[in-house]
């Protein structure tokens, strides 16, 4: 991937200071403005280059929209539900997290208000300091020997079961996608959510929320688990459906909940957090020093990596870039987007493409076909009004124009060097290009029912003439481009030269207008590459 230049961000959070210092180690110019309204970050985010936040910063539509120099949003933490990942998606925006930055304190976190639960600990500190001696109210029970079922077994769930099992809790668990041999590994017995709230004296959620994880612990739920089970929620507020859990906590089938986060933060309903049965804390499993010193590292670290042009981690949305910073894969990138744009100057006339089929030759090029059918996106997108592709958005982007994208892989091109065929029908006509790279540089084998001679540079000013080669086209055509004051520089022939094909011209500067070279030619196209 060609390096993504970064010279100013804005760091919008409390976000640990090596942070800060880091990225101007680096030579980034960083700005922080905390508590910033909407409308000021709106006003305030088309300068900078990268945003950085943790989860007070709600990164929206309308914010990602005015983010016109916008090329990173860096979420020094784990969740990135505060940003809206399918707007920067489809704005070429990457968003980046630290995800396992502050695994072990929101763990810590967590078996601390599991902890709690069972012996009251902050209400009886509460009573204490009014001045009490209350030793029965505060009656609690063991965690030895009791069943705790984890909802969600990721780097957070993992270390919470490790953790509480030194107290000799049992650990039980449900994750769709963590294999049940591997969260068996770390003492967990996987189960269906069915099997697994009946048998919970503590249930503690770490999912992200989505659609599928909101309202997981609901009125239905509660009603299948023991009377009394006590609940913890140190991922995201909504996992356990807030009003479902007042009901429950009211009715005693809940017997008490640990809160770390809130559907709404600060909650103004205060419902939960004034319940006696309830600890709550305002979102801290994040806030320790050691948490925060490395997210806030991590987070410039990776930033500075991807602007060198080392490595990407920690991308939530731009996957196909990890693969793209050896040079052999940057060569491939401008090799798919050259093909791409030699195609659409080619079929410039027609208003729209409806298929496009990318197919690459050859063993060396299996690994690279995923960004090469972006790659070659870009360049038969770059020059449609309005849009402004680039590996990250370009898919949805050619979803959104309705394109019908297919790729496939076949095994030898004949060459060794590997190629890029693509095909396509746009305005009901057919189109065709190949190229490959040759000493480090993009060129065209092929166009439509032309194969050329030599391979085609696809470097510097080139034209290309559709017309039937007679002995004269070279001469007609010099002729009329030194009258425009352009010079050739080369000229590249097809092998078989029968029926109206593509010649390709380098020049040395682009016509003015194209439509003088109709008296000569059927079709004509030009591009700066
Ligand atoms: P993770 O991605 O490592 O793990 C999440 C797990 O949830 C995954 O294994 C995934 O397969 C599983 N999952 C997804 N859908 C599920 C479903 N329907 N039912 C059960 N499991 C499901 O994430 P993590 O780093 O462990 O973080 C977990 C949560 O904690 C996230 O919501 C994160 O935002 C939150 N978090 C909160 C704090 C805090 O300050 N309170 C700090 C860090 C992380
Ligand atoms: C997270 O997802 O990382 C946390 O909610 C912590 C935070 O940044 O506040």
């Amino acid at each position: 991937m060609a390096p993504i230049s970064i010279k100013s961000v804005l760091i919008s959070e409390s976000v640990d200071p090596r942070c800060r210092t880091i990225l101007e180690e680096n030579g980034i110019q960083v700005t922080e403005k905390q508590n910033m309204k909407k409308e000021e970050l709106i006003a305030e985010i088309k300068h900078y280059d990268g945003l950085v936040v943790r989860s007070a910063t709600k990164v929206t539509a309308d914010i990602i929209a005015a983010a016109d120099n916008l090329k990173i949003i860096g979420r020094a933490g784990t969740g990135v539900d505060n940003v809206d990942v399918d707007a920067a998606t489809k704005k070429g925006i990457i968003v980046m997290n630290t995800p396992s930055g502050n695994t072990i304190s929101a763990a810590e976190l967590t078996c601390a208000l599991v902890m709690s639960l069972s012996r009251n600990v902050p209400q009886a500190a509460m009573s204490m300091k009014k001045g009490n001696w209350d030793r029965k109210k505060f009656m609690g029970a063991e965690l030895y020997g009791k069943v705790l079922g984890i909802v969600g077994l990721g780097r957070i769930g993992k270390e919470v079961a490790t953790r509480m099992q030194s107290f000799g809790m049992r650990t039980i668990g449900y994750d769709p996608i963590t294999p049940t041999e591997v969260s068996a590994g770390w003492g967990v017995e996987q189960m269906s959510l069915e099997q697994l709230w009946p048998q919970c004296d503590y249930i503690s959620v770490h999912t992200p929320l989505m659609p599928s994880t909101v309202g997981l612990l609901n009125d239905e739920s509660f009603g299948k688990c023991k009377k009394g089970v006590k609940v913890v929620n140190c991922a995201r507020g909504g996992i356990i459906d807030e009003a479902a859990l007042v009901r429950a906590l009211e009715s005693g089938q809940c017997g008490g909940a640990g809160l770390d986060v809130f559907v709404e933060e600060p909650p103004k309903n205060r419902s939960l957090v004034d319940h006696p049965n309830v600890i709550s804390c305002p979102h801290l499993g994040a806030s320790t020093k050691e948490a925060q010193a490395r997210c806030g590292e991590d987070i410039a670290l990776q930033m500075v990596d991807m602007v060198k042009g080392k490595n990407l981690v920690g991308a939530v949305n731009a996957q196909v870039l990890a693969s793209t910073f050896s040079q052999e894969s940057q060569q491939l990138i401008k090799l798919g987007e050259a093909v791409g744009a030699v195609l659409q100057s080619c079929s410039a006339a027609q208003k729209s493409f409806g298929r496009v089929q990318i197919t690459t030759q050859g063993d060396c090029m299996k690994s690279c076909a995923r960004y090469m059918t972006s790659a070659v996106l870009v360049g038969l997108l770059s020059q449609d009004s309005g849009c402004s592709p680039n590996l990250i958005n370009v898919l949805s982007l050619a979803k959104e124009t309705g394109i019908d994208i297919t790729q496939a892989h076949c095994a030898s091109d004949g060459g060794a060097e590997g190629a890029c065929k693509v095909e396509m029908v746009a305005g009901g006509c057919s189109y065709k290009a190949r190229g490959s790279v040759q000493g480090g540089v993009p060129v065209l084998l092929e166009l439509s029912d032309s194969v050329f001679r030599q391979p085609v540079s696809l470097t510097g000013n080139l034209l290309f003439l559709k017309a039937s080669g007679g002995p004269q086209l070279l001469s007609s055509v010099a002729g009329l481009l030194a009258s425009e004051g352009v010079q050739i520089e080369s000229f590249s022939a097809p092998a078989d030269r029968s029926g109206d094909l593509w010649f390709c011209v380098g020049v040395s500067s682009l016509l003015r207008d194209l439509s003088i070279l109709k008296p000569l030619v059927k079709d004509a196209a030009q591009l700066k590459m």
